[in-house]
């Protein structure tokens, strides 16, 4: 399972790159403007810096919601560097935009999937990925899991080569149900890739370790 890290903080994507396990980034208006980002010319810019902290796939979303201004937009995003993937939102004129972004070479991901449904279309108009919400899912009490699994199932029954990218996951047990169900790759926070971290028996082993190799060594 690839790890995405679901930020524009350039401090957090330098972290999670420097342990060595990071796949990509994504982003969306809410993450920029959280970092402050505004304006077209800054947009671009803090998409360029985290391009050249990872290696691939930094998802950079369209504001745009009609045709037009979704493709104009999109190949303004991915001439900006390689590594960019057009994140795109699942609407009607999302799935046109898909299709031709799809058909000029250009990755896309279609971002705010609740539904099968809009799994099975933006797969069909050949999206990269497509991002189910977990956590939005949960917070209204639908099992947002049981939609990963759902969609992991139908393009495994079909071949499609859309990867399931896990969204708006909120907790380390997401991110482990997320490879226990298939999905290609899990984005969240860096807190929830630094939690995979922890357990209390390998801190309470490795200080016995080290009082042990101190006694023996004194
Ligand atoms: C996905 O690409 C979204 O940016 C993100 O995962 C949404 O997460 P949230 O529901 O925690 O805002």
């Amino acid at each position: 399972m690839k790890f995405f890290i679901d930020t524009a903080n350039l401090s957090d994507i330098q972290e999670a790159y420097d342990l060595g396990v990071l796949d990509g980034v994504t982003t969306n208006p809410s993450l920029m403007a959280k970092e402050g980002i505004s304006g077209d010319e800054k947009v671009k810019a803090h998409y360029k810096a985290i391009c050249d902290i990872v290696d691939d796939n930094v998802s950079a979303e369209v504001i745009a919601t009609d045709f037009d201004n979704m493709v104009k937009e999109g190949m303004e995003l991915a001439k900006l560097d390689d590594k960019i993937v057009v994140k795109i939102p699942m609407i009607k004129e999302g799935v046109k935009a898909i299709k031709y972004f799809t058909s000029e070479g250009i990755r896309t991901n279609c971002t705010l999937i609740f539904s099968a449904g809009q799994a099975l279309l933006a797969a069909k108009a050949g999206a990269s990925y497509v991002s189910p919400f977990i956590g939005r899912l949960d917070d209204i009490a639908f099992d947002g899991m049981d939609l990963i699994d759902q969609i992991v199932g139908i393009y495994g029954n079909y071949g499609f080569d859309t990867e399931v990218l896990a969204a708006s996951v909120r907790h380390t047990m997401h991110l482990i149900q997320c490879a226990e169900v298939g999905a290609d790759v899990a984005t969240c926070p860096l807190s929830v890739i630094t939690g995979l971290l922890n357990h209390p028996l390998t801190d309470k082993g490795l200080a016995q370790f080290l009082a042990d190799h101190k006694k023996a060594n004194s």
